[in-house]
């Protein structure tokens, strides 16, 4: 889907042909990684993660990238600066996100560029989520998220935190995620065919099952008939919601 969204790019700052030292923070399954690295033989990548799930082939991970165990949310020790540090999807992981974007700005290199690139709780611009089981599903989301001391909602303060913390030149970027097909606009109909797909194969209760449980008490059966009615939402092409996907990238001050 990020490759949908983003023509095929891997990242929208202007990093140049040659980046030398690249870190992909909270890297997953090292799918972005792996291809930065095969993309740009020059760089060194390093991916890191609270726990790195190795993809199934590890023949696929290219000679110039490598995996760390790290806690973003601890000290950043690494052995050099960085012209390029990168983190995807990662608006439910950090308690503390303007901690993240200092210690990005701190382990850059003066004129090296930070990217988020990122999506937010689905919202729609003509009221039709209004009274619908979607949106009650972010309310409790959203509490539920609260009690693990992550808020969900960070990520369009992304632009500023960056700017309060002196990156220079800081570009957003927004695209939309549609929550089925209801777009007109060729690009977002793929991306909500995706969407439901992701749905189709159980994505809204593995995020919902520990939260709603977990965190707010709910029984199963409870949740099981909630969620049936969310996904039926999800699939209501008169209710035309999407998530907000945004892109901001900045710049560390050579005088830095
Ligand atoms: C939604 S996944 C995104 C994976 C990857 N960035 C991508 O776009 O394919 C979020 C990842 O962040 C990792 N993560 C969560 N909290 C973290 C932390 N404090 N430090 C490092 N990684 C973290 C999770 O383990 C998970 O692999």
């Amino acid at each position: 889907m990020w490759s949908i969204t983003l023509d095929g790019k891997l990242h929208l700052a202007p990093i140049g042909p040659n980046p030398q030292n690249v870190l992909d923070i909270g890297t997953g399954t090292g799918i972005w990684a792996i291809e930065f690295a095969n993309t740009y033989p020059s760089a060194r990548v390093i991916g890191t993660d609270l726990s790195v799930i190795q993809p199934a082939q590890p023949e696929v991970i290219p000679s110039n990238l490598s995996f760390e165990i790290d806690d973003a949310e601890d000290e950043w020790i690494l052995p050099q600066k960085f012209d390029y540090i990168h983190g995807r999807t990662l608006a439910t992981c950090f308690k503390d996100p303007p901690s993240i974007i200092g210690k990005a700005f701190d382990a850059l290199a003066p004129g090296g560029y930070f990217e988020l690139q990122d999506m937010c709780l689905q919202t729609s611009d003509d009221g039709s989520m209004n009274g619908t089981a979607l949106l009650e599903w972010q309310t409790h989301v959203k509490e539920a998220a609260t009690k693990t001391g992550v808020e969900w909602t960070n990520v369009p303060n992304y632009k500023r935190w960056m700017i309060e913390k002196g990156f220079e030149g800081v570009t957003e970027v927004s695209f939309r995620w549609p929550s089925n097909q209801w777009s007109r606009v060729r690009k977002e109909r793929l991306l909500g065919a995706w969407t439901q797909a992701q749905i189709d194969n159980g994505m809204l209760e593995s995020v919902s099952t520990r939260l709603f449980m977990m965190k707010l008490g709910w029984e199963k059966e409870r949740l099981d008939e909630f969620l049936a009615r969310v996904r039926r939402d999800t699939k209501d092409p008169r209710i035309k919601a999407y998530s907000p996907i945004t892109v901001v990238y900045g710049r560390k001050p050579l005088s830095a």
